[in-house]
């Protein structure tokens, strides 16, 4: 068909027609000779009416554009064909590349879009006469994901990056098929949300007057001296939640409670145990300050979630739940008299009364509570799913009592730990889990039945940023573990091959 291609780009792909680089890799492809051209004028073609195929096929426009295509003349002409088709699962898409046309269907316009992020790892750029087109193999490609929960999460509490990177990370995401943004919002060394009700979050809770310099464990310990800090403002986080949703990622906000609150609890003093002025905290670490159980603490939190679920249409808000040192509710009056009142046996089920309440109210809202593994301490909210950092005992216990699961275990899915034992490694928090370790994740523990398994619905990377200043920090990190981790999770075991 396109006689008129040069032998050099030809030389160039190589093996690249019987074996394209897709990642993550797809659960069918067959590569055939030929291929087409993607240029300025391809003839986009869908369901004008369809609000889902709508967005995709603005993402595809904006793809083209940046690409700075030039028009081909009519020997070249091609179309591109978005189609739904209702009998796929969600997700799932097909995508046939002949040297007339690209067609993808989609089970939801979710699968769509994720054809699309195929068509862009498959275009290469074809230069004739100074004008770029992009070359598309000739493929039958049939993929769907191994897993519904696809997740990266960040911390900007530690650290916090613009508003520019996080989109960045969105599409980083979208890239690599994942549809989950965990996006760690409030820690005991910052509050990264504007929350309008409580200006003091924006004006003490979103500074710390300085920071740690080397490892925590150092000895002595040192600080940089510098006042650090920031947040996201409300009309910032709504045009990344549309930034996301326009690349199919929910964005899950954290709001952590009971623990690492020490933030809040210098703005709002009240809201803590020791009822007394406290610095937003500049240490790493688990941190005693912690949320009492008080109903001025209940009325903060509620308020506080009101405008976050204003802000994120997400089905899920975590609330954290890990890390809470009970100390202070050991000596505190009003927390033994609710231990007494309640008829709770000791802190832990303190924790998940406090847990528990929260979840009604998010409930209320009908919203799903999120937690890390800790909530099961004490007993677990009823309808609350884990998010499993720890051994792999609390997930499996979640999944038998029948509770969404979410894997993020610290072995495989910190992405805060070292990826290589060299010297010239820079500061990590400690742990060593590389590439292969990662890509040779499964997230179902063996020793579930098939049906328990069901409720493992996923896995994903956690970020935590003490050690990660710039965003270029967190991109050393990420690259390349998240691209094998987004083989574990969308290609699945049977597929994925190291
Ligand atoms: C955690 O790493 N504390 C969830």
């Amino acid at each position: 068909m396109h006689s008129s291609i040069d032998q050099s780009a030809k030389e160039e792909t190589g093996t690249f027609f019987s074996q394209p680089a897709i990642i993550p890799l797809p659960q069918n492809m067959i590569g055939q000779p030929g291929e087409v051209i993607l240029h300025a004028k391809t003839e986009l073609d869908y369901n004008l009416e369809d609000p889902g195929l709508i967005r995709v096929a603005r993402f595809f426009q904006q793809w083209i554009n940046a690409e700075k295509l030039k028009p081909a003349n009519d020997e070249n002409s091609s179309k591109a064909r978005l189609i739904i088709d209702s009998g796929m699962p969600p997700e799932a898409y097909s995508f046939t590349a002949t040297p007339e046309e690209i067609a993808i269907s989609g089970g939801n316009a979710a699968g769509v879009f994720y054809g699309i992020q195929t068509l862009i790892q498959l275009a290469k750029p074809w230069r004739k006469n100074n004008n770029i087109f992009l070359s598309i193999p000739s493929i039958s490609i049939n993929d769907a994901p191994a897993f519904s929960y696809r997740g990266m999460h960040l911390d900007v509490a530690r650290h916090l990056f613009p508003v520019s990177f996080i989109k960045q990370y969105i599409d980083i995401l979208a890239r690599y098929k994942m549809n989950h943004f965990h996006w760690h919002l409030t820690e005991d060394q910052g509050w990264r949300i504007e929350i309008k009700k409580y200006p003091k979050l924006q004006e003490v809770a979103a500074f710390r007057k300085e920071t740690m310099v080397g490892h925590l464990n150092d000895r002595p310990q040192q600080m940089d001296g510098q006042p650090y800090g920031g947040y996201y403002t409300q009309e910032e986080i709504r045009e990344i939640v549309k930034y996301a949703e326009d690349r199919f990622v929910t964005i899950i906000p954290e709001i952590e409670l009971p623990g690492h609150a020490q933030a809040a609890i210098a703005a709002y003093p009240e809201l803590g145990c020791l009822q007394e002025p406290l610095e937003v905290a500049t240490q790493w670490g688990i941190i005693e300050n912690v949320f009492c159980p008080s109903e001025q603490t209940f009325t903060f939190l509620e308020n506080v979630l009101t405008e976050v679920m204003e802000l994120f249409p997400s089905p899920y808000i975590h609330i954290g739940g890990d890390e809470c040192p009970k100390t202070q509710w050991e000596t505190n009056s009003l927390c033994q008299q609710i231990i007494r009142d309640e008829k709770l046996k000791d802190e832990n089920q303190l924790q998940s009364y406090f847990v528990q309440r929260i979840e009604r109210f998010l409930h209320k809202h009908d919203r799903k509570l999120i937690g890390w593994d800790e909530i099961l301490e004490g007993g677990l909210a009823p309808r609350a799913t884990v998010m499993r950092w720890r051994g792999e005992k609390g997930g499996i216990e979640a999944a038998r009592l029948g509770h969404d699961v979410i894997m993020t275990p610290s072995d495989y899915c910190y992405f805060d730990f070292y990826q290589a034992a060299a010297p010239n490694e820079p500061l990590a928090i400690g742990g060593l889990t590389p590439l292969e370790k990662v890509y040779h994740y499964h997230p179902i523990p063996e020793s579930l039945t098939t049906k328990e398994a069901q409720h493992i619905l996923g896995a994903q990377a956690n970020v935590w940023t003490e050690y990660m200043k710039k965003p270029e920090n967190v991109e050393y990190m990420i690259y390349p573990r998240m691209q094998a981790l987004s083989e574990v999770i969308w290609s699945g075991k049977e597929k994925k091959d190291f």
